[in-house]
């Protein structure tokens, strides 16, 4: 029986109507930017598995330094326990982040991160007494995840629009997405400063915090977002005295061309959540990371000020001591290098793409480029099913979301991979009909 067949008749996969998407690739190796499948096939893997595997398949530094670890401690309960890969990990995040973030809470994955974050700020007023600030301000087409907080928060996202009657009411915004060429995006983001002044001169003593997905709102299509926009936004926020929570989760550890996102927009946000390429790729993990003051508002001579939150596997050993090796591996010489490199060559490329009649707002950000196909293709939907079918044909593992195609490569991928994926995109757009 085929690895396929034996898949299908036991397990049930993540965001996947089985009845329209064929069977899944087994995948048997992964070797820097590729994934190879039973017959020694290779498939480059513009989307990171997820936008997680920042310095491709199986590198061998992360690979030793999670087995190196498990030979000493594997998992230690985290609660009245420490370790010293969670210390270490905390204290270099601390010296890479802005200088006023203070605390790390530890996590396993991005919408649980963002889970702590929303109580973090719920709580943070309950705790001064300020028990009518319990409202979130969020972002049309944002995405923070799947558990519940996380998804009220991305309220209109098509993922889980099943779920809508269950979620808690959040007010939502216009993200002002751009794109090469955009001859608005200062109008658009005028209006939307605008409104969302007015809501807050009437809401804010009932808002707990705002949360943005900063420069990309990844999962909702790739949209783009000025800095100055995050800046003009913080400095509106801030003056109505609501926390700021960026979640990075998506955008952190360079993928923006910047260490993180709030470096590259100049912005200080309260509250940061980081995950995906925390640990490479390798191992679920994540952090909230917040101010001292946040911290402090929550000390007390007993437990009901605590935050209550917690998960078995909360600052996991091999977690951390895999997200260590990362962060090594991010300071290298080369890796700067290769991020300057895929911008460039994004630029590049996208100038080609642009003279293709399908395509519409080219964008990018360091390493992520997108741009809109002129069809109409819901997520999930056929015709996005045969999209990815297409490109996986040639090899490629791009997985656009409805008529969105993006790459997002893994920062080790070669020049020329990176222009050969190009090269068949283009390609293989010249038969795609509107
Ligand atoms: C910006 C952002 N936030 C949160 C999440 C949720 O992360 P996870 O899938 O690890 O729960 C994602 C996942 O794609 C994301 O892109």
């Amino acid at each position: 029986m085929t690895l396929a067949f034996r898949d299908q008749a036991a397990i049930w996969h993540p965001l996947t109507q089985h009845q329209i998407t064929p069977p899944p690739l087994p995948i048997m190796r992964g070797e820097g930017a590729y994934l190879i499948d039973q017959l020694g096939n290779r498939y480059l893997d513009l989307v990171s598995s997820w936008w997680v595997t920042i310095h491709g398949h199986a590198q061998p530094d992360i690979a030793k330094a999670i087995y190196e670890q498990a030979l000493k401690i594997e998992q230690v309960i985290f609660a009245g326990f420490t370790h010293e890969p969670a210390v270490r990990l905390a204290e270099e995040l601390l010296t890479l982040l802005p200088a006023h973030f203070n605390k790390i809470y530890y996590s396993d994955n991005g919408s649980t991160a963002v889970e702590v974050a929303l109580k973090m700020a719920y709580q943070y007023w309950r705790n001064q007494g300020k028990r009518r600030r319990s409202r979130f301000i969020a972002f049309k087409q944002g995405y923070h995840g799947d558990t519940f907080g996380a998804m009220a928060v991305s309220k209109e996202s098509f993922y889980f629009k099943q779920f809508s009657d269950l979620l808690f009411a959040v007010d939502l915004f216009d993200y002002p997405a751009t794109w090469l060429g955009d001859t608005q995006v200062e109008e658009k983001e005028y209006i939307i400063i605008k409104k969302l002044k007015s809501h807050l001169n009437k809401h804010s003593e009932e808002t707990a915090a705002l949360i943005i997905e900063p420069l990309i709102q990844a999962a909702g299509g790739m949209n783009m977002c000025r800095p100055e926009f995050l800046q003009q936004l913080i400095a509106v926020v801030k003056s109505y005295d609501v926390l700021i929570i960026y979640d990075e989760i998506m955008t952190g550890f360079y993928r923006t061309g910047e260490m993180f996102a709030c470096d590259k927009s100049h912005t200080a946000p309260d509250i940061i959540c980081l995950s995906k390429g925390l640990t490479g790729g390798f191992l679920p993990l994540s952090v909230t990371v917040c101010t001292e003051a946040i911290y402090q508002a929550f000390l007390g001579s007993d437990y009901t000020k605590a935050l209550g939150h917690s998960h078995s596997y909360t600052a996991n050993p091999l977690g951390c001591a895999a997200a260590l090796a990362s962060l090594k591996l991010l300071q290298r010489s080369e890796t700067r290098s290769q991020l300057k490199l895929i911008e460039r060559i994004h630029l590049e490329e996208l100038f080609s793409t642009r003279e293709n009649l399908n395509v519409e707002k080219i964008r990018y950000h360091g390493t992520v480029a997108a741009f809109d196909l002129v069809l109409s293709a819901e997520y999930g939907s056929q015709a996005s099913v045969n999209l990815r079918e297409r490109f996986l044909k040639h090899g490629l593992i791009i997985r656009p979301l409805g008529n969105i195609v993006y790459l997002l490569p893994p920062y080790c991928i070669s020049e020329s991979d990176l222009r050969r994926a190009y090269h068949l995109i283009r390609k293989e757009m010249k038969g795609i009909t509107t």
